[in-house]
């Protein structure tokens, strides 16, 4: 049998509708005034940024945050005009192109003020490394000398104060309440000398977990896709996962014992079964280190992956009397009948995040977006 008209060979259905009550359901934990800020860096972490940026928008956002000048261009080449701060570290060529694209800007040095006022102005976030340890000034009075410079530059506009956490995700350490003091320490006086600026720090974890990181913005990346920032259940925390990943089987084989599947032979039928060939494969960001490690969902059952995840396919135990068919439907990331495969899942699976596993997802795999089964 062949596979029928609707078979996708590799296929990311997205649900935007998801991501905006995801959005609307993260904005109830926000005190009247704080503003909602939606990170839809790396491709809106494998979900499509302009889509789910949109869609962010829609639920409720009223900012977005990118890491990268481009990511900014691109949103702005798709006609969306919502405020936007570029996150990352910036060169001077890529400064140009954030502050084309109207966007702001994170500065924890006075140079990079010069720079931005050089370039025509804009508006500049100043960054303190209250802990993570990467971008950003560890010394608050560098930190309030470059704002200082950024309020006084004719062109360029003092628009927030911020930091980000290292460990907000773990919930129970001190280190997240030490940094969030460190912050507060020295953002609220910066505050009382312009009032017109915004204070941020929290991520979604830290704003699931205490309002006092709220302050005015909260960037929120994954919870706006229904994953969990803390790895567990999202469906426990009333975030629905946007994406689900699927493809379909394109073949069947009876596999009597000792015969194998796959490169290095990595599974041996010890008993006769069969094997589905389901055409996806790591060239699709489904990572090799499933291999014999994953189950996929078939038929309203879970089967395990059996052998290597090799390029362009995998394989899947399908039993003696094999309960699926050519052409099923495969589910990698998603829910068929009773069963589910969460991205938190995947994850644990390959001792790494759920933002990986989306993230991760590569350009090969089409992004089909819907609004709860209409095509949006
Ligand atoms: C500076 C910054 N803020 C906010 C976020 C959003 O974090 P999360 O996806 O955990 O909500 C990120 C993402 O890594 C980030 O780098």
């Amino acid at each position: 049998m062949t596979a029928g008209p609707t078979a996708m060979r590799a296929l990311a259905r997205v649900n935007l509708a998801a991501i905006e009550r995801n959005v609307a359901r993260m904005r109830r934990e926000l005190a009247g005034g704080v503003a909602l800020c939606a990170v839809v860096k790396a491709d809106g972490y494998g979900h499509g940024a302009q889509q789910a940026a949109r869609a962010a928008l829609a639920g409720g956002a009223t900012w977005l945050a990118v890491a990268a000048a481009d990511e900014a261009a691109a949103l702005r080449g798709a006609g969306i005009d919502a405020p936007l701060l570029v996150m990352g570290a910036l060169t001077p060529g890529e400064l140009a192109v954030a502050l084309h694209a109207g966007a702001d800007v994170v500065a924890w040095e006075e140079d990079f003020v010069d720079a931005v006022a050089a370039h025509g102005g804009g508006s500049v976030h100043v960054k303190l490394d209250s802990g993570m340890g990467r971008l950003g000034t560890r010394d608050p009075a560098q930190a309030t000398r470059v704002a200082e410079a950024a309020a006084g530059a004719a062109n360029v506009r003092l628009a927030g104060a911020m930091t980000h956490f290292a460990t907000a995700d773990e919930r129970g350490d001190a280190f997240f309440g030490e940094q969030l003091e460190r912050f507060a320490a020295w953002a609220q006086p910066l505050r009382s000398a312009h009032p017109q600026i915004a204070l941020h720090a929290a991520n979604s974890a830290a704003t699931l977990r205490d309002g006092a990181a709220h302050f005015d913005l909260v960037r929120l990346g994954v919870s706006i896709y229904g994953l969990d920032p803390f790895g567990e259940d999202p469906l426990a925390r009333e975030l629905e996962p946007a994406l689900e990943l699927s493809s379909y089987v394109a073949a069947l084989k009876a596999l009597a014992p000792g015969e194998s599947a796959g490169y290095g032979r990595r599974f041996v039928a010890e008993r006769a079964t069969h094997t589905a060939t389901l055409p996806i494969g790591y060239g699709d960001g489904v990572r090799r280190g499933l291999t014999n490690n994953a189950d996929v969902l078939i038929g309203g059952r879970r089967l395990a992956l059996v052998g290597t995840v090799s390029m362009d396919n995998v394989t899947v135990d399908a039993g003696a009397s094999p309960v699926v068919a050519c052409g099923d439907e495969a589910v990698l990331i998603g829910t068929q009948g009773d069963e589910r495969i969460t991205a938190e899942e995947v994850a644990r699976r390959l001792e790494t995040i759920n933002y990986e596993v989306t993230c991760g997802l590569l350009a090969r795999v089409p992004r089909v977006y819907h609004r709860d089964g209409e095509p949006a």
